[in-house]
């Protein structure tokens, strides 16, 4: 499988990000957390407005996964104090289970070694045992847990993971 990383830059690279979001948000969600909790989380951090502002006015790094010319997932990145913050690591279900995720891994440290930054970290719902597994077998370790407040009475209770590379 033929895997590149592209970089969402142009609006109508956004459109398709906030697509495949969407889609791949309710796949990976659905009986993590209720599905009101799915579509207020979207709207606020995965829709159009939203990742528009985080892409041009907060620094953010978004990459569309893609498989030859398929979109097979995305990641969000954002370099702080020193660290590289894996925002978002969503791969669409038809992709997963293929070795995509460990070509992602590889690119995101290759990006964070060429800033010379000191290690790559994560935050992971507590109950999301697939990629909690997939984080552990790749060298991250759990340095703290986290509750969120995200508003409207939702709550994201994570595990922070850290990988120092
Ligand atoms: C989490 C996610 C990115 C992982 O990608 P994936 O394609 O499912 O991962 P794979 O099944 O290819 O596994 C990746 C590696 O972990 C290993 N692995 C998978 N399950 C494992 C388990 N239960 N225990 C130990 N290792 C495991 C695989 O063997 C593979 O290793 P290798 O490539 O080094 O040989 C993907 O499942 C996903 O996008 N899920 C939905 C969205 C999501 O939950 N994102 C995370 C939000 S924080």
């Amino acid at each position: 499988m033929n895997i590149t990383f592209e970089q969402v830059v142009t609006e109508k690279q956004i459109k398709v990000l906030a697509n495949t979001a969407n889609v791949v948000w309710h796949e990976a969600y659905k009986g993590i957390v209720a599905m009101s909790q799915i579509d207020y989380m979207i709207e606020k951090f995965q829709s159009f407005n939203p990742l528009f502002e985080a892409i041009n006015k907060n620094n953010y790094l978004y990459f569309l996964i893609k498989s030859d010319n398929n979109v097979a997932g995305y990641i969000g990145l954002h370099e702080e104090n020193g660290k590289m913050f894996l925002s978002k690591l969503y791969i669409l279900k038809e992709y997963r289970g293929k070795g995509v995720s460990s070509k992602t891994f590889e690119f995101i440290e290759n990006l964070a070694k060429e800033k010379n930054l000191k290690s790559v970290w994560l935050t992971v719902n507590k109950n999301n045992n697939h990629a909690i597994e997939v984080y552990k077998h790749k060298g991250f370790v759990v340095i703290r847990k986290q509750v969120a407040d995200i508003g409207n009475g939702f709550v994201m209770d994570d595990y922070v993971f850290e990988k120092i590379l």
